[in-house]
């Protein structure tokens, strides 16, 4: 049997588990999906104890994805954004570290049939998610702006990413910017707490707008609603979940994830 997990805190609420599993179940592999809180300060013996005692695969969550970083190999995609949310075990060398979370934001615009390359798009939010978000858009192709609450963060996000040529504002240049855009990513916690707050003013959104919202508890964020009644289209955050959930599935088994059994699993839970 092989053992997958995720490692995080807190980490007892996960939807992966029921993801992964039953993406298990309907491709017949011998396998499980536990969910593990490592000690902050053994984050190194966590990864090569997992690795030691045969550990097939991790998923990496809050707040360890920048903490795993010196102890695998990342991938050029991981070293760039500079977190890792997969890790995989059994080559010759260190542990791979990958970035799924980037290859969700893309797959999930893809699902949609939502084009990225030659698009114009607004990211809001400079942590981790926004990051990933803002990597995946610029290295897709897309001509990306990241809008902060604290500028400063959106600045320095932007300076790593200078080479994919991300510019970078406060939130008051989302009035400015995203009249103008294609695609619009939610990466802050906005809507989280209070389903009636949203990131960006409902009036400049706009038909010609893709908006995901990173988002996924309530699913149906105050974002999106607005988005809908500009006549936007819409992508929940359950599908960035879902297909970072898919990649990962995929590297570590090598064989295609069963993308409509692992989304039934994960929307029956929200
Ligand atoms: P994550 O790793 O999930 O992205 P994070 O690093 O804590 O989490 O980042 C949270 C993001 O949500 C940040 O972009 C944060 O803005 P700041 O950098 O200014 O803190 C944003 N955020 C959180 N609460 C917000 C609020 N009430 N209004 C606007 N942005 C908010």
């Amino acid at each position: 049997m092989d053992v997958y997990g995720l490692i995080g805190r807190p980490v007892e609420h996960s939807l992966s588990p029921p993801m992964h599993e039953a993406g298990y179940e309907a491709r017949s592999l011998d396998a499980r999906y536990v969910t593990l809180e490592p000690d902050p300060d053994r984050i190194n013996e966590a990864v090569a104890g997992a690795d030691a005692i045969g550990v097939a695969g991790l998923n990496v969550t809050v707040p360890f994805k920048r903490d795993v970083l010196p102890h695998v190999d990342p991938t050029p995609t991981g070293e760039a954004v500079g977190a890792v949310n997969t890790i995989t075990f059994g080559g010759d060398g260190a542990p791979e570290g990958h970035n799924t979370d980037v290859e969700g934001v893309v797959r999930a615009f893809e699902h949609h049939d939502v084009a990225i390359e030659g698009q114009s798009a607004v990211v809001v939010g400079a942590g981790g998610a926004g990051r990933a978000a803002t990597y995946a858009l610029a290295d897709a192709g897309a001509d990306t702006f990241v809008a902060n609450r604290t500028l400063e963060r959106a600045e320095a996000l932007a300076d790593d990413f200078s080479g994919l040529g991300v510019d970078a504002g406060g939130l008051a240049a989302l009035e400015e910017h995203v009249p103008d855009a294609d695609i619009l990513v939610n990466a802050t916690s906005v809507g989280m707490d209070d389903p009636d707050t949203s990131p960006v003013p409902a009036d400049v959104l706009h038909e010609d707008l893709a908006v995901l919202d990173a988002v996924y508890s309530p699913l149906r964020t105050k974002l999106l609603r607005d988005a809908d009644a500009a006549g936007a289209e819409t992508v929940d955050g359950a599908w960035m979940l879902l297909f970072q959930g898919v990649a990962a599935f995929e590297r570590w088994t090598g064989v295609d994830a069963p993308v409509a059994a692992m989304n039934e699993a994960l929307r029956d839970r929200l």
